[in-house]
């Protein structure tokens, strides 16, 4: 089986495939900028979840969603939060540790999604994949939180936004969210503020540390974690994530061409237009009927 069910009360785990659609030799694991559990220690969920909650909520009344597909998926929270929406979710990453995140998210959250009559099923793939998934239409796909800028340059972006349009049905919605490109290569921005977090394991201070090698097709993300133990001991680890740059216009112009429309280009999950000083991008569009 390609899919964890975590939306039964005793959530059954599956067997990965491998391969698992999508993945080849140019995924490797410095793909993923920062270990599972980090990742879910430097977001502040629910904060986060409350602010960008109501743009899902407008989107999903506007295009009728019950399916939903969140690609790059990650933990799986927007996922599961759908979920508690009663809307059946179905998450796909490709990294195993941000999957078993996912899964003990998952199943911290079973009897709510239950009680709310909606589903969560885990599915390692990358982009590319979703298609070989064999799943049911989608009425809508999300993939948020700058995990599209991990395509693999612009060919790869072509093959990721087709397959987006193979699994969402015709007047279904995709909403893309990711860091404003445009703006970090006009200013060159080298830094993201640094986050601190209190932790069990002692504090942790979170630093992504940009470069751009090559005149603008891509940016190098180094996010690097420094660990003050207990004893106060400093420790420092480091992952180099590649990113494809992604302007907005580029990301609207390959839309259209694999067949969304109506287009929005937003700046905030408050919906207001993008502006040039913007620190993300949020597009919305339809899939042709
Ligand atoms: C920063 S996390 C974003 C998680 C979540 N969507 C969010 O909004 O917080 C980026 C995710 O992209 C995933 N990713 C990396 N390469 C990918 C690929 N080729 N295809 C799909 N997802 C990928 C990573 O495994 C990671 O979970």
């Amino acid at each position: 089986m390609s899919a964890r069910d975590a939306s039964a009360p005793m959530p059954a785990v599956s067997a990965v495939p491998v391969p698992a659609p999508g993945l080849d030799a140019t995924f490797a694991a410095s793909s993923v900028p920062v270990p599972a559990a980090d990742y879910d220690q430097l977001v502040e969920w629910a904060k986060r979840l409350e602010r960008e909650a109501p743009l899902f909520r407008r989107v999903f009344a506007e295009a009728g969603v019950s399916r939903l597909i969140d690609v790059g998926a990650g933990s799986a929270r927007h996922a599961i939060m759908f979920a508690e929406w009663g809307i059946a979710v179905d998450a796909v990453d490709p990294d195993e540790s941000m999957l078993a995140q996912a899964e003990v998210n998952a199943a911290e959250a079973a009897d709510r999604i239950a009680a709310a009559g909606g589903r969560l099923r885990l599915h390692r793939a990358a982009f590319g994949g979703l298609a070989a998934l064999g799943l049911e239409p989608a009425d809508a796909l999300i993939c948020t939180g700058n995990a599209l800028p991990h395509v693999g340059g612009r060919e790869g972006l072509r093959t990721a936004l087709a397959d987006f349009a193979c699994v969402v049905r015709p007047g279904g919605a995709v909403i893309l969210h990711l860091l404003n490109h445009e703006r970090l290569l006009a200013e060159q921005v080298r830094v993201i503020p640094p986050v601190v977090r209190e932790t069990s394991e002692g504090t942790k201070v979170f630093l992504r540390i940009m470069d751009y090698p090559d005149g603008g097709k891509s940016i190098d993300f180094d996010f690097v974690t420094l660990v003050r133990d207990h004893a106060g001991s400093w420790t420092v680890s480091d992952r180099r994530s590649l990113h494809t740059a992604l302007p907005a216009n580029i990301l609207a112009e390959e839309l259209e061409a694999v067949g969304f429309s109506g287009i929005e280009l937003l700046g905030g999950h408050d919906g207001s237009a993008l502006g040039v000083t913007d620190e993300s991008v949020i597009l919305v569009a339809r899939r042709s009927s």
